[in-house]
């Protein structure tokens, strides 16, 4: 499939200003779980009944996933401070190419999910979502019976359409991607006969968690995912905890910068999501954590205060639980004492940038060292940073994470195309002058 159409652009460039901040102080409130949301309206769609999802994230990549989810039958509508998704049960053929926007999960749960519910449609994306590897979730669903065409290269516009239904594959998951696992148990779900899934199953696991909730069950065991297809799906209640990878933003802003505090409340804590919060914890952060519930997922309160940092080594097997957080990581190095490795994230060059490059690259915009790797970075400290025009390639963690290197840098910084944050987080600029007020 040829890919002539030229993708959708986000509409206002905005570039913002960031000096360096005395202090970072308050409580601010951390809008929900970017995964999370994705999921609950998802599922809310393909179930009989009412779904209501109280604490959704509003944001560019949630509003693709509602969308997209519209265009096929799925009625979302405010119920006071509740999202309600009216399921039919079924999704209908969309009269328009679906626009994932900016967002992977958009895309590869979609794929799953259409190919098993045998709907006829295009999926495509702006330009970095095009440049994103699709074979990953079109390879094991073919195997499942799915009609896939992808572009040239792999990567969207992705076709999908009806042939005969699918029928549940034994497979190993090559890459630690929670995207590509719950697109396969969505496929899964909706086929017939067992699902097996082993090989790298330990990535952020909101899809296991949350599909017993819709009344498909399956046996997540420390090898292995089981799910039978062909269960009837109902509605269920969803309560959204904070983000933590957005959250994480404000953990380090209140590290680095002296005479800093920051409370944040109702933040979800599950063990695949804070590898972020282990590793700062290392390098000498201090950050307490009081748990306040567990099921369906743990959450709690988290309070930072600043500290000195010192470097550490990380590994491949801690990537999944922090993926998103290693650019912030990269940024954090800079200010800790001694030599920091990370490695085996060589799946940070097929986000929505290539963070190796365009972190390194802001990096040293901002005078530091840095020596790249195919897996990631060596970087000494601590290395005075000062303020510089950061490209953020319209990467919203590479427009967030140098917002926070801004705060510790001498000097001002310029964030250009710093509008990328509200695929994430639309008020990130806001709650950051908030905090340094
Ligand atoms: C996500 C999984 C991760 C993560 C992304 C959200 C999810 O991607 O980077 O922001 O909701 O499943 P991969 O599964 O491709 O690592």
């Amino acid at each position: 499939m040829s890919s002539s159409a030229s993708p959708p652009s986000r509409s206002r460039l905005i570039d913002v200003r960031i000096e360096q901040a005395r202090r970072v102080r308050g409580a601010p409130h951390v809008p929900g779980d970017k995964s999370i949301s994705h999921r609950a309206l998802l599922f809310g769609a393909l179930a009989a009944g009412r779904t209501e999802i109280t604490g959704l994230l509003e944001s560019e990549d949630v509003r693709a996933t509602r969308g997209c989810l519209e265009a096929m039958g799925a009625s979302v509508h405010a119920d006071e401070a509740r999202l309600v998704v009216e399921g039919a049960g079924r999704l209908r053929n969309p009269g328009r190419t679906l626009d994932c926007m900016n967002s992977g999960t958009t895309m590869r749960l979609l794929m799953g999910v259409l190919a098993g519910a045998r709907v006829n449609a295009t999926l495509d994306g702006d330009a970095s979502l095009r440049r994103r590897p699709m074979r990953r979730v079109a390879g094991p669903l073919r195997q499942m019976g799915a009609h896939i065409t992808l572009a040239d290269g792999d990567v969207a516009p992705v076709r999908i359409d009806d042939g005969a239904p699918l029928h549940g594959i034994d497979y190993a998951l090559p890459v630690a991607s929670a995207q590509v696992k719950s697109s396969l148990l969505l496929a899964g779900a909706l086929a017939e006969g067992t699902t097996v899934l082993r090989g790298l199953i330990h990535s952020r696991d909101h899809t296991e968690r949350m599909l017993p909730h819709f009344g498909v069950h399956l046996d997540a065991r420390r090898d292995e995912i089981v799910i039978e297809g062909g269960q009837p799906w109902h509605g269920a209640r969803v309560v959204v905890p904070g983000d933590p990878s957005t959250a994480a933003f404000w953990i380090a802003a209140a590290t680095i910068v002296p005479d800093s505090e920051v409370e944040l409340q109702n933040i979800l804590l599950n063990p695949t999501r804070i590898g972020f919060i282990d590793v700062l914890r290392r390098m000498g952060a201090s950050i307490e954590a009081h748990v306040e519930r567990t099921e369906p997922e743990p959450v709690g309160t988290l309070r930072v205060r600043s500290a000195q940092l010192r470097a550490t080594t990380i590994t491949g097997d801690e990537i999944p639980a922090m993926i998103d957080e290693v650019p912030l990581v990269a940024v954090l190095a800079t200010f800790a004492h001694g030599t920091t490795a990370i490695r085996g994230a060589e799946e940070l060059r097929v986000k929505e940038s290539d963070r190796i490059e365009t972190v390194a690259q802001n990096l040293r915009a901002m005078g530091a060292q840095v020596e790249t790797l195919p897996d990631g970075f060596v970087i000494e400290g601590p290395q005075l940073l000062h303020g510089a025009r950061i490209d953020t390639h319209g990467d919203h963690r590479v427009a967030m994470a140098f917002s926070i290197a801004a705060l510790g840098a001498g000097g001002t910084t310029q964030i250009e195309g710093a509008e990328c944050a509200s695929v994430s987080y639309p008020k990130f600029y806001e709650t950051l002058a908030e905090l340094t007020r």
